[in-house]
């Protein structure tokens, strides 16, 4: 039996922020085919939209922010299409680049990032080094990006390390399983955002959205402002967060529990390969 108990983050005082919040942006196609445009344009105003959110987040104290920027399964959008958002990608990140470091962003990749071009690997590369050891707040973009991916990915690395005899099977706990997954690193999500008015979760961060609070707005990506943004985590606020408890109280210190409180530690920077955040 396993006591799966993350601990309630009390944020600032007098109100309940979500720790980390992630993002499913859609509505970008149907934004630009209300107004006649092609789809591109709808992602285009919706780098926008990215913008205002992430400096949102940041003004509002919120310590990791995810963003679902381009899915596995979106390789398989036309190849125009695919072209444009990797462009909008590399133009985000090199106008971004003075206003993450300025602020002290650590900005972060998770997802098969291999198969990214050269043209978004030779900004992406140098700005997740340089970023790196900053202590504001930590943005996670998931790019070729998959749930599911993720957790085979790391359950091929784990089987290679017990055929390899570094590692006992019997070993593999939540914790150490948990270690294995790059989107970990910032911890579960608390509030998980979708725009567009679908309701579902799309394979992103299966694992991290376990305890997440959902909440799902008929607001257009490129349409999201600070004001939904707002609205958003005034929702999140009136939820009652049980992890499976009867109501909110004090959390009975299990070894796990004790075990998770300590473990995420946004200022350690990450080894290469697996995401390194273990305190002790
Ligand atoms: C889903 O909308 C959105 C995407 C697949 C891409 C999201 C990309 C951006 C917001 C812009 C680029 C990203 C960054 C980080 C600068 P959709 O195209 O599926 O919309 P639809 O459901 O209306 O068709």
């Amino acid at each position: 039996m396993t006591w799966y108990v993350p601990p309630v983050n009390p944020g600032v005082e007098g109100e309940r922020l979500p720790r980390h919040i992630a993002i499913v942006m859609d509505g970008n196609g149907r934004w630009a085919h209300s107004i006649g445009q092609p789809r591109t344009s709808g992602h285009a105003t919706g780098s926008q939209a990215v913008r205002r959110i992430v400096t949102a987040c940041r003004k509002r104290g919120v310590e990791a922010l995810t963003l679902y920027a381009f899915s596995e399964q979106n390789w398989q959008r036309p190849t125009a299409e695919v072209h444009a958002l990797m462009g909008l990608l590399r133009d985000f990140l090199e106008s971004e680049r003075r206003e993450i470091l300025d602020n002290h962003i650590r900005l972060r990749a998770v997802g098969r990032i291999e198969r990214l071009p050269p043209l978004v690997r030779a900004i992406l590369d140098p700005l997740l080094k340089e970023s790196q050891h900053n202590s504001g707040m930590v943005l996670t973009l998931a790019l070729s990006y998959g749930g599911r991916e993720e957790i085979v990915d790391a359950t091929r690395r784990l089987a290679a390390r017990a055929v390899a005899g570094e590692l006992d099977p019997s070993g593999i706990d939540e914790s150490l399983f948990e270690a294995a997954l790059p989107s970990m690193a910032v911890g579960p999500v608390d509030l998980l955002i979708r725009t567009g008015g679908e309701q579902r979760i799309s394979n992103f961060l299966l694992w991290g959205l376990a305890y997440a609070e959902l909440y799902f707005c008929d607001k257009l990506w490129p349409d999201m402002t600070d004001v939904d943004l707002e609205a958003a985590l005034a929702a999140y606020e009136r939820r009652e967060r049980r992890f499976g408890r009867v109501c909110n109280e004090p959390l009975a210190t299990s070894p796990i529990t004790r075990k998770r409180e300590s473990r995420f530690s946004l200022s350690v920077p990450e080894a290469s390969g697996v995401a390194l955040r273990a305190r002790g």
